[in-house]
C-alpha cells in the first residue's frame, strides 16, 4: 500500500468508528468509567446489524438444510475440557515486556503495535529493551462456586466449539441424523488479547459463529472445498463480493498441528487484509482427545465395513463482529451530492445489503403539523412494522431526514405527502413515495404493495 493510500484507509477507519459512535452501532464498553480495553458495546443500530448477521447465518446453516442441527452451548464448562483439548497447556501468544515503558506486546507483532512512550513508533523501533518472549496463555481464568482453590478453576470459552464436541454424541442421539452431518452454535468467546486493536476486529469479547461438520474420514477433503464454497457464496449474500474476499490456503508451518487443510478467507479492512473466518480440517483430533479423557465413546459405526470409527471434523469458524466490521467497511461511502438548494454536499451513507440493514424502511410525513399526514405516515408505520424494522420520523427538512437515514444505512424511505391525502386528486391517492437509498431516485407506489415489495428486496 502507498503512504497516501495507506493514509486514506486510516482515515476510512477513523470515520467508521466515528460514525459507529455518532448513529449509535458501537460505544467503547463502561465508557463513562474511561472503558475497559478490548471490550464493546453494541448500541441500538448496531444490535440490529448484528442480530441480522447472526439470523442470516443460523438460517442458512441450519434451517435451511436438513444435514445440519443447531445447538447452545454454556460459556463454563468443566476444567477437564480445556485440558483434554490442549487448550490450557498451548493456547497461548508469545508476549515480550518493554523494559523501558513498562508495556507489554505480542511478539509477533511489535510492528503493528503503538509504542507507549514514542506513539507514532513502534515497539520495534523505538529502542525499548524487551525481554525475551514467554508464553502468555489468552484464557480468562475464574472459580466455579464460593471457594478460589485448585480444584474450583475454570475458563470463559475461548472458542464455542468445544461444547460442539464434547455434545456431540447427545446431539447425533436425539437429532436422530447420521453422517455427514453437522452441528451449529453462535455464541460468545473470551480471550485476554495481549494487544486487541483495530476496534472490534480483535477484541478480549467477541461472538464466534461456529460449525463443526462431522463426516467419515474419507470425506473430510471434499466436505472443506465444499464448505469453503459455501461460506463464499455466504458472504456475498450479505454484501460482501468475492472480489474482496482472498483464500489463503495456510501452509503446513503455520496450520494447527491436527489440521491438514485450512483455509483462511481474509477481507480487504482498511488497515490491511485479515482473517474473517478459518474454516478447517480438524480430522478426528477433537473427538478423540475427549474420548481419552473423558473414557466414553464418541465413536459411530459404519454399516458398509461393520467397525467403528470416530468422524473427523471439518469447521467453518466466522467471528460476528468481525463480519459486522466487514459489512460496515463494505458499505461506507462518501459521495457528493446535490443537496436541497441545490448546493453539492458530502453524502455519507451505508450502503448495507437490505437483508442485513439495521432498519429496513423510514417512514416520513412529509408535514409534521399535519394531523392527517401524521395519521397517514402512522397508518403506514404500523402496516409494515410487522415485517421488518421501521424507523417514524417527522423531525426536520424531508432531505435531512432522508440524509439521517442514508447514514444508518436503511434502505428505504416512504414518504407521505398531500397526494397520498388524495388532495392532488383521484389517482395518486393512497400512494406513496418509496426512495431508494442507493440511487435517490423515488417512485410513486400504492400503500397496498409495499409491504410485498420491500419484503421481497430484504429477504
Ligand atoms: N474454533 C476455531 C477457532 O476459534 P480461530 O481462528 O481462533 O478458530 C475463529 O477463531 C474466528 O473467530 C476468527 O476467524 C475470527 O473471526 C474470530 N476471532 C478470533 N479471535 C478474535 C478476537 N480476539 N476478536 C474478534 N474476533 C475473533
Amino acid at each position: 500500500m502507498s503512504s497516501s493510500s495507506s493514509q486514506r484507509e486510516s482515515s476510512k477507519m477513523e470515520k467508521i468508528v466515528s460514525l459507529c459512535k455518532r448513529r449509535g452501532f458501537i460505544f467503547q464498553s463502561s465508557e463513562i468509567y474511561g472503558g475497559l480495553n478490548g471490550i464493546w458495546d453494541y448500541g441500538p443500530l448496531g444490535t440490529e446489524l448484528k442480530r441480522n448477521i447472526k439470523d442470516y447465518w443460523w438460517r442458512s446453516m441450519t434451517r435451511l438444510r436438513d444435514d445440519v442441527v443447531g445447538m447452545d452451548g454454556a460459556i463454563l464448562m468443566n476444567r477437564a475440557i480445556w485440558k483434554a483439548s490442549g487448550h490450557e497447556s498451548t493456547f497461548s501468544d508469545p508476549l515480550v515486556d518493554c523494559k523501558t515503558c513498562k508495556r507489554r506486546f505480542r511478539a509477533d507483532q511489535l510492528d503493528l503495535t503503538g509504542c507507549g512512550q514514542k506513539p507514532s513508533k513502534t515497539p520495534s523501533t523505538c529502542g525499548g529493551e524487551l525481554t525475551e518472549p514467554r508464553a502468555f496463555n489468552l484464557m480468562f481464568k475464574t472459580y466455579v462456586g464460593p471457594v478460589e482453590d485448585d480444584s474450583s478453576i475454570t475458563y470463559l470459552r475461548p472458542e464455542t466449539a468445544q461444547a460442539i464436541f464434547v455434545q456431540f454424541k447427545n446431539v447425533l442421539e436425539v437429532a436422530r441424523k447420521k453422517l455427514p452431518f453437522g452441528i451449529a452454535q453462535i455464541g460468545k468467546a473470551f480471550r485476554n488479547e495481549i494487544n486487541p486493536r483495530n476496534f472490534i476486529f480483535r477484541s478480549r469479547e467477541f461472538e464466534q459463529m461456529e460449525l463443526e461438520f462431522f463426516a467419515h474420514p474419507t470425506q473430510g477433503f471434499q466436505w472443506l472445498e465444499y464448505w469453503k464454497e459455501e461460506r463464499l457464496r455466504w458472504y456475498e449474500n450479505i454484501g460482501i463480493p468475492r472480489s474482496k474476499i482472498h483464500v489463503l490456503t495456510v501452509p503446513d508451518e503455520a496450520r494447527a498441528f491436527y489440521s491438514k487443510g485450512t483455509y483462511d478467507l481474509e477481507y480487504e479492512f482498511p488497515f490491511g487484509l485479515q482473517e474473517l473466518e478459518g474454516i478447517a480440517y480438524r480430522t478426528d483430533y477433537d473427538l478423540k482427545q475427549h474420548q481419552q479423557a473423558s473414557g466414553k465413546s464418541l465413536e459411530c459405526f459404519d454399516d458398509e465395513t461393520k467397525s467403528k470409527f470416530i468422524p473427523h471434523v471439518v469447521e467453518p469458524s466466522a467471528g460476528v463482529d468481525r463480519t459486522v466490521l466487514a459489512v460496515l467497511c463494505e458499505a461506507f461511502a462518501e459521495e457528493e451530492v446535490k443537496g436541497e438548494d441545490d448546493k453539492s454536499e458530502i453524502r455519507t451513507v451505508l450502503r448495507f445489503h437490505p437483508r442485513i440493514a439495521p432498519i429496513k424502511c423510514g417512514v416520513f410525513p412529509l408535514l409534521k403539523n399535519k394531523p392527517e399526514l401524521v395519521a397517514k405516515a402512522m397508518e403506514v408505520r404500523d402496516l409494515l412494522r410487522p415485517d421488518m424494522a421501521v424507523f417514524y420520523d417527522d423531525a426536520g427538512a424531508i432531505g435531512r431526514r432522508y440524509r439521517r437515514q442514508d447514514e444508518a444505512g436503511t434502505p428505504y424511505g416512504v414518504t407521505i405527502d398531500f397526494e397520498t391525502l388524495g388532495e392532488k386528486g383521484a389517482d395518486l391517492k393512497d400512494t406513496v413515495t418509496l426512495r431508494d437509498r442507493d440511487s435517490m431516485r423515488q417512485e410513486r407506489v400504492p400503500i397496498t404493495e409495499l409491504v410485498g415489495r420491500l419484503r421481497a428486496a430484504i429477504s
